[in-house]
């Protein structure tokens, strides 16, 4: 496929807006054969239906063995630093046989149930944070509110001590602030992570509490427990699957609301008469619209596959543009409009198939107390710079912006 008609891709412009490009992707070459920032080659899927199958398809793998330019495999799920640490065997990198078992292990543990009953904490947590910030009148919403919000849950989930949580937030903060940046500082930070988990894990095997990492260790299939490996990699990916996802669907969504004062209306009078059914669809509206992952983890072609008139070889890599599927308006009616009550919304902003977010439910639980704590704590929110001041931060997979300074009534 030639590249002539074909936009600009992930220049500093595309990454404040890349919807129109995509858009235009999606019109004229909506399976694009492209040279990514980093030199990789991969192709991009970018319309609703291609996508949703290439989700689904195991003729494409997530292990990166199947790279035909990289036969030894690097760490691609969007989690910096991985490879450095071996901690790549982890449902994001694997395929079946393998992936189906480490899932059902890890459902076993990380239940609907559980999430359910951590609403409390989330709302403790939220409630805390904005403490910290409520009477003073301005703030900066990614580092004193998205960013610390998931860690803490997620390791208020998995069992690590208070007294730790710190740690693991400043360790967690030199891989996304140095995810693109210096590999030293990140692998640093992803050693000292799995060395921390590798020693909690094995405290904990001595003394199983009802915490997430004691039900993986007591979570079995036929008898056959997690090895010691496997569980660091486990707890590795829920601490940064759900990690800048997180701080994304925070920060993506209080903006979104924001920038459309109608919409934000919608939500805050939502929030006044406790409409749960509105709140819900208003979370799932804000994932389509300006989601936190903006292309899927990298797929690769095993054996030739044909997507949407493309031919792929094998080894290709395929990459899931996530943020162009969920604007198609072959799949969404005025897909480029905000409306928090859509129906219908299938949207892949937590992919498909078998790698369909594990952490959906927690996710949800996040955004929903987090976006409705804020807006009913602060009403009259308001953001403190030009939208051309925002910086997005960088990297193929996620999507977000460094900072959201933010200015309000203090409380
Ligand atoms: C997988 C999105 C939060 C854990 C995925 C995938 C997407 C996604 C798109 C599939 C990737 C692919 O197929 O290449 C999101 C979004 C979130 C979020 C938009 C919003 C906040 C979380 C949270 C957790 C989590 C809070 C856990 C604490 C996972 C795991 C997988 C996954 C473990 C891998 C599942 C598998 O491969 O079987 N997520 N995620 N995610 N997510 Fe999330």
């Amino acid at each position: 496929m030639s590249g002539d008609v074909v936009p600009e891709l992930f220049s500093w412009s595309f990454a404040s807006n890349p919807y129109p490009a995509y858009g235009q992707l999606r019109e004229s070459s909506p399976v694009y054969w492209t040279r990514l920032p980093s030199g990789v080659e991969a192709w991009l899927v970018t319309r609703y239906a291609d996508a949703r199958a290439a989700l689904a398809d195991q003729r494409l793998s997530k292990n990166p063995v199947h790279h035909a330019e990289d036969a030894e495999g690097r760490g691609k799920t969007g989690i910096p630093g991985e490879r450095s640490a071996n901690v790549m065997t982890h449902l994001l990198n694997i395929d079946p046989p393998d992936h189906t078992r480490l899932r059902r292990l890890v459902s076993k543990a990380f239940t609907p149930k559980r999430v359910a009953a951590f609403e409390p904490r989330v709302q403790e947590l939220t409630d805390r944070l904005l403490d910290g910030f409520a009477d003073r009148g301005s703030a900066d919403l990614i580092h004193e509110f998205a960013f610390p919000l998931p860690i803490y849950a997620i390791c208020d989930l998995l069992g690590v001590p208070q007294e730790d949580q710190d740690d693991l937030r400043d360790w967690a903060g030199m891989m996304i602030r140095h995810g693109s940046g210096p590999r030293g500082g990140v692998a640093r930070a992803v050693k000292r992570i799995r060395a921390y988990l590798a020693e909690l894990i094995h405290r904990k095997r001595g003394a199983l509490g009802d915490d997430l990492i004691s039900g993986l260790i007591r979570a079995s299939d036929h008898g056959e427990h997690l090895s010691e490996d496997e569980v660091v990699a486990m707890c590795f990916v829920l601490l940064f699957a759900g990690f800048e996802t997180t701080i994304n669907l925070v920060g993506n969504g209080a903006l979104a609301l924001l920038r459309n004062p109608e919409q934000r209306a919608v939500f805050q009078s939502a929030l006044e008469a406790g409409d749960t059914e509105l709140l819900d669809s208003a979370v799932e509206e804000l994932i389509r619209f300006d989601g936190p992952v903006e292309i899927a983890t990298w797929r690769y072609a095993r054996e030739a596959v044909e997507i949407g008139g493309e031919r792929i070889a094998p080894g290709d890599p395929v990459l899931v543009v996530l943020a162009a599927a969920d604007r198609d308006p072959a799949r969404f009616g005025e897909p480029d409009l905000l409306d928090l009550g859509r129906q219908d919304n299938q949207h892949l902003g937590y992919g498909h198939g078998i790698h369909y977010c594990l952490g959906a439910p927690l996710a949800r639980l996040e955004g929903r107390v987090a976006l409705g704590s804020l807006f009913t704590r602060l009403p009259d929110l308001r953001p403190a710079v030009e939208p051309e001041e925002l910086r997005w931060r960088g990297g193929l997979i996620m999507r977000g912006v460094r900072t959201l300074p933010v200015e309000f009534t203090p409380r």
